[in-house]
């Protein structure tokens, strides 16, 4: 699918995450695990490649922040990894990934994104969609 917008894509991202995380929680359909992970990570992937350092122009801090917030989620995924589903902890450990994400999103769709609207061009905002949207159909 193509988006016209960064921000566009990046928040429906975002919504497909959360909605993945509800459908897992609800049904418990480890099939809904893996598929958020894999979004979490190849959108986590692809914003640390292409986006953030343009959005550095817009906010250092934010953008470090971000990285350090991803690293967490990445090392929450890691350690779910190590569980498996069926340990007790799993869905203890779960939430902190689900909190740790809904954190993370708000902080870029109230602070960094409105930012780096005003800083980025046009051109930059559509050359980061292109390179995201080729690694997307590398890695899905
Ligand atoms: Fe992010
Ligand atoms: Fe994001």
């Amino acid at each position: 699918m193509t988006y016209d917008g960064l921000y566009e894509m990046l928040e429906h991202d975002h919504a497909k995450v959360k909605q993945l995380f509800k459908e897992y929680i609800e049904n418990e359909d480890i099939s809904k695990y893996n598929e958020m992970k894999k979004e979490l990570v190849v959108h986590m992937k692809g914003e640390e490649e292409f986006y953030y350092p343009k959005a550095k122009k817009a906010d250092e801090d934010l953008v470090e922040h971000g990285i350090e917030e991803h690293e967490k989620v990445r090392s929450l995924i890691g350690a779910l990894g190590q569980l498996g589903e069926n340990d007790g902890e799993f869905m203890a450990k779960l939430r902190e990934l689900k909190m740790a994400v809904e954190h993370h999103v708000d902080e870029e769709e109230h602070k960094l994104f409105p930012k780096s609207k005003d800083t980025l061009s046009d051109n930059e905002e559509k050359e980061i969609v292109e390179k995201i949207e080729e690694e997307k159909s590398k890695a899905m």
